[in-house]
């Protein structure tokens, strides 16, 4: 379907991951426009809209819904700060793309997968799940896993640097290196092997850690994910092995190299896929750069577990081409939660 105008679109934090992320991805499409751009620092939000003009800027999210009037909106604040906008695009009945996790704490992400208006209109921004390759990885794994090995290690702050010095903060980051990166790696394997049990966890501090190990048993299939967000190299890789040998998703060089010695590569610019999928399903968008989009929920069945259930359900709304739901985004939370638990030597919890 071509739209004759394009969606009014804007967003509540300016910051990196708004400029690296959700900005190329607008200016990549015709059929989304930047109208306004909330920041805590208003002269951040107007530098970065400068040059556009009629871009609204300010530091109120009510008066951005008020008066530039979004048909869409994004969420790139800090993780305590994601709530609040998020449940005032929802109040207004505003389709929004949430950045992960969900949010610093359990309660909150909570309320926002509760909102009423959440399973239609909220997304979150976790790509794997829309990564074209995820289908392909999730067919080879159904093939009798027998275990499965994350290795995700990066300089994290020598590489990402973020505007604002939110992430060491624990009461603004709400933990450390598992609550930031353990959402993609937890939900792309609940994409592909359903709800694990945790079984133990590690950290290496307590409040914002930069090491955490977590072992994971997806009905009985043993998983271990291990997060280095201060090692001086960079991997993003899903090792899992069956019978025929290792399947490795190598998410940071885009490719996947089956047993067989197959070397599949995915398509371009992986990392934006999940916003890609959001515009696509706003806009009504048939195609486009989130063509892979629809290969999530198929991969769930791939492997033959309850992934179906896990990445499909409640894909309506702005989840319909892919993306992450609040529901499945509450319960990637959940497990880093009960991980954390863990973590703390606390009994697991009650569910
Ligand atoms: N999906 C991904 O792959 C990915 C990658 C990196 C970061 N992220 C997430 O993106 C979010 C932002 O991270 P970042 O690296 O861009 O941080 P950042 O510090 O670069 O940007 C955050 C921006 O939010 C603004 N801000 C802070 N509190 C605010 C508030 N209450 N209202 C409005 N604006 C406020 C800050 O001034 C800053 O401009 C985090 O939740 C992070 O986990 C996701």
């Amino acid at each position: 379907m071509t739209r004759e105008k394009p969606i009014r679109f804007a967003a509540v934090g300016a910051g990196r991951v708004f400029q690296r992320y959700h900005l190329p991805c607008v200016d990549a499409r015709d059929d989304v426009e930047l109208v306004g751009l909330v920041d805590a620092d208003a002269d951040r939000a107007a530098s970065v809209a400068a040059g556009r003009p009629g871009v609204w800027t300010g530091t109120d999210v009510a008066r951005l819904i008020r008066e530039a009037r979004p048909d869409a909106l994004s969420v790139c604040t800090p993780n305590d700060a994601h709530a609040a906008p998020v449940l005032a695009a929802l109040d207004a009945g505003i389709p929004v793309l949430c950045e992960k996790p969900l949010a610093a704490t359990v309660d909150e992400a909570r309320r926002m997968a509760e909102h009423p208006a959440a399973a239609e209109l909220l997304a979150v921004n976790m790509p794997f799940r829309c990564h074209s390759l995820t289908a392909p990885f999730a067919e080879a794994a159904g093939k009798g896993a027998q275990r499965v090995e994350v290795s995700f290690v990066t300089p994290g702050n020598r590489v990402w640097r973020a505007c604002t010095p939110w992430y060491g903060d624990a009461r603004r980051a709400g933990g450390g290196a598992l609550l930031d990166l353990g959402p993609h790696a937890i939900d792309l394997l609940m994409t592909v092997f359903g709800h694990p049990d945790v079984e133990a966890c590690t950290v290496n501090a307590e409040g914002v850690e930069e090491q955490a190990e977590l072992q994971l048993s997806f009905q009985g299939l043993p998983a271990t994910i291990r997060i280095d967000r201060a090692a001086r190299r960079m991997e993003t890789a899903v090792t899992v092995t069956t019978a025929d040998g290792a399947h490795v998703l190598d998410l940071r060089r885009n490719e996947l190299r089956l047993a067989d010695g197959t070397v599949r590569q995915g398509a371009d610019r992986p990392e934006l896929a999940a916003i890609s999928a959001f515009f696509d399903a706003v806009t009504g968008a048939a195609t486009g750069a989130a063509g892979a989009a629809g290969d999530g929920p198929a991969a769930g069945g791939a492997a033959g577990t309850s992934g179906a259930d896990a990445a499909g359900a409640g894909a309506t709304g702005v989840t319909g081409a892919g993306a992450v739901g609040a529901r499945e985004a509450l319960a990637v939370q959940l497990v880093v939660d009960e991980a954390y638990r863990r973590a703390r030597g606390a009994a697991p919890a009650v569910t």
